[in-house]
């Protein structure tokens, strides 16, 4: 297991199982009783994997793997893709379904011990969204960061932009019920989708609540210590894979000298020491962030601890970016030799499909049951 996979997982074990605390009554009983430990995450194919979506959130989908659980599932999550604007190409979209699923084997998901598989192809999700829809009151939407950021200033008043659609509002309802439908209980995300897996409580509670059934448990987020990792342009924003510079962020298929170079050119200031201070120097405290995550250590102790003794900013950069080829070396070269066995990633979408639709459906008939549609 390389480094960056051992960090120590944060695990919200709380409030992880109990359900609703207000859905009571004796139809809770009859429902089925959700089982102990259930993992459930998604990436959206918007591009190739990048380190932050590595550090923040896809390690740790690998070390779930090997804890205790019913079910472990993660999902490349295309319908919410579609929220993309401009759209996304359809041959890119195939492509970049197909690439998420070699990263994802590449840095370790197991298809033994995990179900991977592509959120359109099981209808239940969004059948699902559906009945969630009705019982997510708009005021909950309007009040998500990721909305209010697309939406800009755009006054209450007046028409929202053509640009923002129906897709981008309702994005995190279907983010609720790719959770839910697999009655998931830990879902291991970065800190910008906290937010979100808050909303799939409230709607999970509305829903058992309303209907009397206990059938949703609470899920709760499962955090690495690289909660944000940010783009090296600009170390305010989050590194992301929609930013039109690829200089922003560092891809898992990137090569050595790619990666050496983006950190070179990373933005940093002026001052050559080494200081740990995020809210005043945050390039200086992304790269330490970058170094940490990859060693697994604690950021703030580097400047005394590892890297004591290291002055100037392409001193550091050089410590940086030898550590970061070295976490992402292994994934690349996984990747690049699955790029020769496209055969066996199309398959182990297409079983990981079949079975995360058993999955889904057991639970969309126990919804079906609940709300009287059957
Ligand atoms: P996505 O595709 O943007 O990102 C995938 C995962 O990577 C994390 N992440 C980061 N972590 C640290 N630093 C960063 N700069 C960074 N950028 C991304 C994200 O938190 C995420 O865990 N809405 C989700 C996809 C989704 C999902 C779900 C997740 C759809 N349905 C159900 C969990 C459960 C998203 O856009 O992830």
């Amino acid at each position: 297991m390389p480094a960056a996979t051992r960090t120590v997982l944060s695990v919200a074990t709380t409030a992880a199982t109990a359900t609703t605390r207000s859905a009571t009554s004796a139809a809770a009983a009859t429902a089925a009783s959700p089982p102990a430990r259930r993992i459930l995450s998604g990436i959206q194919p918007t591009g190739v994997p990048h380190l932050g979506n590595f550090l923040g959130a896809l390690r740790q989908w690998v070390q779930l793997q090997d804890q205790p659980a019913q079910s472990v599932v993660y999902s490349i999550v295309d319908l919410h893709a579609l929220t993309a604007h401009p759209p996304v190409p359809p041959t890119t979209l195939r492509d970049s379904i197909h690439n998420s699923a070699r990263v994802l084997l590449a840095l370790g998901i197991d298809p033994k011990k995990s179900i991977l598989f592509q959120q359109s192809q099981v209808p239940a999700h969004t059948q699902l969204q559906w009945v969630l829809t009705c019982v997510t009151s708009v005021g909950w939407l309007n009040r998500m960061t990721q909305w209010k950021t697309k939406a800009g200033s755009s006054p209450a008043d007046t028409a929202p932009p053509a640009a923002l659609k129906m897709g981008l509002f309702a994005y995190p309802v279907l983010q609720a019920a790719d959770i839910l439908i697999y009655r998931a209980t830990h879902v291991p995300v970065g800190e910008d989708q906290h937010q979100h897996l808050e909303l799939a409580r409230d709607i999970a509670k509305v829903f058992n609540t309303n209907y009397k059934i206990n059938l949703f448990p609470m899920p709760q987020a499962v955090s690495t210590s690289a909660k944000r990792i940010m783009s090296l342009t600009d170390p305010t924003a989050k590194m992301s894979k929609s930013h039109a510079n690829p200089k922003s962020r560092i891809d898992l298929t990137d090569s050595d000298t790619q990666i050496t170079k983006k950190i070179r050119g990373a933005v940093t200031d002026s001052d050559a020491s080494v200081t740990w201070d995020p809210e005043h120097r945050p390039g200086v405290a992304n790269l330490l962030s970058l170094y940490a995550a990859c060693r697994d250590l604690d950021p703030a102790s580097l400047p005394e601890g590892e890297l004591k003794g290291v002055v100037g900013m392409a001193n550091l950069k050089q410590k940086v970016a030898e550590c970061v080829v070295d976490t992402v070396r292994p994934v690349r070269d996984e990747y690049l030799r699955l790029g020769g066995e496209e055969a066996y990633v199309r398959e182990v979408l297409e079983e990981g499909n079949a079975r995360a639709r058993a999955e889904a459906d057991a639970t969309w008939e126990m919804v079906m049951k609940a709300v009287g549609m059957k």
